[in-house]
């Protein structure tokens, strides 16, 4: 694929600290497009200066939602170099999303292109403050100009980048959870696995509830029984019950999570057993109430390992824990000492991005 690249003239100031900044409001000065159209395919792959699109209030992306995206991050390392964690897996993922959709396809390698190339042009962004790093948005969506509901034929790919810090305001701390028993956020059948805007649009109005009462994220039950734990709102969820580490298993309507899939493989070389399977809440309230669970945490990019301290349920709140427990600690140094490359990689998941364009 070849990416014509158009330098910005006016490059935009840099964050001195993006820790002050939230999560996603600064982005850095190019973004990657390519637009798909039936007799094109794929084609004017491009990286362009950041400012507004311009799309036609019709195109069938703002009616009918069809768009899917990825979050993955690029870090810095101690002596300068940067790299993305697992971008191959984000790649496969967004595939499987577009296909659930049925937006067009695309080649793994020509999105890897595409983040290396943009991530390569913009790398003095990446920040190197402590828990800091540089968050690749990439975007599908429909541009079919179209108020009729038919199959779709013509896309476009964006990708962003933003500088960031902790993604839950306060940085590595407990947090405290909602146990949604009214809204389902997916159904098996649906799109809970794959990673489109409007399973985050479902989540709206419980997560606003739960914001209201004065918790931080919604953890979502599976929408038939209304019994099963499903995930975080933007994490997948792992608990610490008699030492062994239990997290729900991919059903279809939970998202299969990079983070998860990593702290999987960490936590089961550490020697830990891990059990992947259904796990319903009243278990979870068992294990609160009698003391067994030891550690709760939610594991996802932009989140990274964010420790459970207090559950409400149908209105019993079970204050859990003040403090990040030991294991989840442990993951989160783990884990991020491999992504900012403080740790060795024996995984071969980090992907070095290259000093030039
Ligand atoms: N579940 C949901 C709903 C998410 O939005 C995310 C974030 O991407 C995750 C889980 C965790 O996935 P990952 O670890 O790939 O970021
Ligand atoms: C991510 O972790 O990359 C996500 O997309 C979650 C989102 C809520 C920021």
């Amino acid at each position: 694929m070849e990416i014509k690249i158009c330098r910005t003239t006016h490059p935009a100031p840099k964050p001195e600290d993006p820790r002050k900044a939230g999560f996603g409001t600064i982005f850095t000065d190019h973004m990657f497009l390519m637009d798909y159209s039936p007799d094109k395919g794929w084609h004017d792959a491009r990286i362009v200066p950041m400012a507004p699109l311009s799309i036609h209030p019709g195109a069938a992306v703002f009616h009918y939602g069809a768009e899917v995206f990825e979050g993955l991050k690029v870090y810095r390392t101690p002596d300068g170099h940067v790299q993305m964690f697992r971008p191959m897996d984000n790649v496969e993922r967004m595939r499987n999303s577009a296909e659930r959709i049925q937006l067009p396809d695309f080649k793994p390698e020509d999105m890897l292109d595409a983040m290396r190339t943009l991530v390569a042009l913009d790398q003095d962004w990446v920040p190197s403050a402590p828990g800091t790093s540089l968050y690749v948005r990439p975007v599908e969506f429909c541009s079919d100009v179209d108020l009729g509901l038919h199959s779709i034929t013509s896309a476009t790919f964006m990708i962003l980048l933003s500088p960031v810090g902790s993604y839950l305001s306060g940085g590595l701390r407990p947090v405290s959870i909602l146990i949604e028993d009214q809204d389902v956020r997916a159904v098996r059948g649906g799109t809970g696995y794959a990673k489109c805007g409007g399973n985050y649009a479902a989540a709206n109005r419980a997560a606003y509830r739960a914001e209201q009462k004065g918790y931080d994220q919604v953890l979502w039950l599976d929408g038939v029984n209304r019994r099963y734990i499903e995930e975080v709102g933007g994490m997948n969820v792992m608990f610490k019950i008699d030492g062994k580490i239990v997290t729900p298993a991919l059903t279809g309507s939970v998202l299969p999570g990079i983070t998860r899939r990593s702290c999987i493989q960490l936590l089961k070389d550490k020697g830990y057993e891990v059990e992947e399977r259904l796990f319903p809440v009243d278990e979870l309230e068992e294990a609160l109430a009698s003391g067994h669970l030891e550690e709760a945490w939610g594991c996802g990019t932009a989140a990274v390992i964010s420790p459970i301290g207090k559950f409400c349920y149908k209105d019993h709140v079970y204050e859990f824990s003040k403090e990040n427990g030991p294991c989840a600690q442990w993951l989160y140094d783990t884990l991020t000492g491999i992504q900012w490359g403080t740790l060795p990689d024996p995984y071969g998941w980090t992907y070095p991005i290259p000093k030039e364009v």
